[in-house]
């Protein structure tokens, strides 16, 4: 009898056991992994249809009349030859000066009036894709970790899938970048997560309603269900977002406590997942989710909780743009010094690249990767496991620690060949390293400890002081 019972409770399916519950309470009960608070330096990539115009990843939001983020603006066919649109509407839509302005003009200059989004659907390729390369680049670029667009607001699913015919499968690359993607990311051994856009469409006209939700709650469940993601990385636009009465729309209208107890229950171990808080708002105001998403926005204060800087190396957009001239990419030695930032605050760093519709990486991206990855082979003990010291910085150092080491991250090599680091007063000090050459010369008063370096440098960019202390 009682075998038989443990014999049916094993066959449930493994949400009938499921510990998490679709309330606040429960899912506050899930911890971030540990792989995520050690893994600091992760990839995000925005790719999709939208680097076929390679303006911006909005696109369809902008070069349409019609086309917004739903709620307000809605409406049918998304090519910008609308005949005459009101001065009401242009007025709307595009701004004098704005963005979508520019977008609009973009389009009507290069493709025409007559070429809608969906054209670029076909002519979105990937033939150069080579998911082993790209996963390669990522190791070598010392991530630990990668996000993919599977689908964006323009509502293109990049991976086949019976929900949506606008999917990779069916049109233009013809195979499932997801999946492919998935199973060379994680044989160079780093988590693979997926961008989804939970709370908001440029494109789907079920949108806001019901059906569009179940829509979305039903590609959610199937990339956890299919490719195991370690992280759903969700999206929100509570600005424009507003129910009829012009509140925000709450986290329950989407679904997302059921959602993310999805993710949980269903992933093989609940414990290795983790999303960001991008789910819509609790009655209360508060969020969701494991870990907060500030973008391109540095926080200035160690946090108690983990957090993730998103940003991109191109300063405007996310898919790849050509507007941008070559010089305007953050720089490796920029990206380094915002990683050893981020970190001694307590957050980890997604980087963001957008790749060619053909699947290349463009130079200057993997050439930031690659200087950054340089630099983490030299200096990743400063960054990778730490925890924030007591104090993140003094003048241009950053501090981590990790058991008995203190590091201390130079952004700039120290202009004066001896220089002293107060914040170390309290500690009694063992030995002082430089990563990637050795020991340097130290003294300790009560004025702080005096470093003296070598007149050789390490590496490029910034330098790691390995403090060891007694206490
Ligand atoms: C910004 C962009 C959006 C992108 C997101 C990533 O909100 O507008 O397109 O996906 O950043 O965090």
């Amino acid at each position: 009898m009682r075998t038989a019972l443990l014999l049916a409770a094993l066959s449930l399916p493994i949400a009938a056991q499921a510990p998490y519950q679709p309330t606040a309470a429960s899912l506050r009960t899930h911890k971030v992994p540990q792989w995520f608070e050690d893994a600091k330096f992760g990839i995000f990539i925005h790719w999709g249809p939208y680097a076929v115009p390679a303006f911006h990843e909005w696109y369809v939001a902008w070069m349409s009349p019609h086309a917004g983020y739903g709620f307000l603006l809605g409406g049918p066919p998304f090519t910008p030859a609308q005949g005459n649109l009101s001065d009401a509407v242009m007025k709307l839509r595009y701004p004098p000066g704005s963005v979508a302005g520019r977008a609009r003009k973009y389009h009507l200059d290069n493709f025409g009036p007559n070429v809608s989004y969906d054209d670029f659907l076909p002519m979105f390729k990937a033939e150069k894709f080579d998911p082993d390369a790209w996963a390669r680049l990522f190791q070598a670029a010392g991530a630990r970790y990668v996000v993919l667009t599977a689908k964006h607001g323009d509502e293109f699913a990049m991976w086949p899938t019976k929900l949506t015919p606008r999917n990779a499968g069916a049109t233009g690359p013809k195979r499932d970048i997801v999946g492919d993607l998935a199973k060379t990311v994680r044989a160079q051994g780093l988590k693979y997560g997926l961008y989804h856009n939970t709370t908001y469409t440029f494109y789907d006209k079920r949108y806001p309603g019901r059906d569009w939700v179940e829509y979305m709650n039903a590609t959610i469940k199937e990339l956890v269900d299919k490719y195991q993601p370690s992280i759903i990385w969700g999206d929100v636009r509570e600005g424009p977002i507003r129910d009829t009465q012009g509140r925000p729309v709450p986290s329950d209208y989407w679904n997302s406590k059921e959602v993310i107890a999805y993710l949980y229950n269903h992933s093989k171990d609940p414990a290795e997942v983790l999303t960001n808080d991008r789910w819509g708002l609790e009655a209360d105001g508060s969020r969701l989710g494991d870990f907060s998403t500030p973008e391109r926005r540095n926080l200035n204060a160690i946090q108690p909780e983990k957090w993730e800087l998103c940003d991109s190396l191109d300063p405007f957009s996310w898919g790849y743009s050509r507007i941008l001239p070559e010089g305007g990419y953050m720089t490796a030695n920029q990206l380094v010094d915002y990683l050893a930032d981020v970190v001694s605050k307590n957050g980890n760093l997604l980087i963001n690249i957008g790749p060619r519709a053909d699947g290349t990486i463009p130079e200057v991206m993997r050439n930031v990767l690659l200087e950054t990855g340089a630099w983490l082979k030299v200096n990743g003990d400063a960054i990778y496991a730490s925890r924030p010291f007591t104090t993140y910085k003094e003048g241009d150092f950053r501090f981590t620690r990790k058991a008995n080491a203190v590091y201390a991250i130079a952004l700039e090599w120290p202009e004066d060949p001896t220089f002293t680091l107060k914040s170390l007063t309290s500690h009694k000090v063992q030995s002082v390293e430089l990563l990637g050459q050795g020991p340097v010369k130290f003294t300790q008063s009560p004025t702080g400890l005096t470093i003296t370096v070598p007149p050789q440098r390490p590496c490029k960019f910034a330098y790691t002081f390995k403090i060891l202390t007694a206490n």
